[in-house]
């Protein structure tokens, strides 16, 4: 079961392989079409120490995460070489610079004047951190906190879910459209078999992955 623990676990042994070492080629490619106001705040779910939140900084943007590691959040700022300043709230232990404000603990804790107006969801490998089980809720708390005319770059991946646990886990695009179509429209920016950029995917059985990208305006 993939629960918080695991999570906190991968974190302390060092187990993360879903970590980029150069900021995601989607955000890069893709973030100028969403035409963001200047300033405008960039929610990062599930955001592990990811180098986009420096990037998105460094674009002018305001970035506030959520985080269950402390690790992963002090990782950050340090591999960055960004000062911050701690403070706690009673939900979230709260890691400050002047662009960019992650909230250590849970996701599902978190609540809509968290994010204000925030301009843009960035899901890159949290939607599927999520086991199915977990997804309905997961999406469920998304369309709660996100504002109505919010907008979201979602990076998925697919693949035939009895040749790998997990995580990540196989999300159809077919779970995407049911749970967002409503709130957003949505629109397939692209869609591409993965499985041989790196040599672990084979290695662990896949014989295919499919990274999908998608464009949603609220
Ligand atoms: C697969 S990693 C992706 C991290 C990041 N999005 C990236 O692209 O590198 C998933 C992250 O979500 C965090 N996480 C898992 N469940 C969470 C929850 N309920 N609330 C906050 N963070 C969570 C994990 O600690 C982990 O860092």
């Amino acid at each position: 079961m993939v629960d918080n623990q695991h999570w906190l676990d991968r974190w302390k042994e060092n187990r993360i392989g879903f970590h980029e070492a150069t900021v995601n080629r989607h955000l890069e490619k893709y973030l100028a079409q969403f035409a963001l106001p200047a300033a405008a705040s960039v929610f990062v779910p599930l955001c592990g120490k990811a180098r986009d939140m420096a990037w998105l900084a460094q674009q002018g943007y305001q970035v506030i995460g959520v985080e269950l590691s402390q690790l992963a959040i002090t990782s950050f700022f340090a591999e960055n070489s960004l000062d911050f300043e701690r403070s706690e709230t009673d939900r979230f232990i709260i890691y400050e610079s002047p662009n960019i404000r992650l909230l250590q603990g849970d996701f599902f804790d978190l609540r809509s004047e968290d994010l204000g107006a925030c301009g843009l969801v960035y899901d890159r490998a949290s939607l599927i951190a999520m086991e199915s089980a977990d997804r309905p809720r997961y999406l469920e708390h998304m369309l709660s906190i996100v504002p109505t005319l919010g907008k979201m770059l979602l990076i998925t991946l697919e693949y035939e879910q009895t040749e790998m646990r997990g995580p990540p886990f196989s999300v159809p695009t077919d779970e995407v459209y049911q749970y967002y179509t409503d709130a957003f429209s949505i629109k397939l920016l692209e869609r591409n078999d993965i499985v041989d950029e790196s040599p672990r995917w084979r290695k662990v059985g896949l014989t295919a992955l499919v990274e999908s990208v998608f464009r949603l305006d609220g």
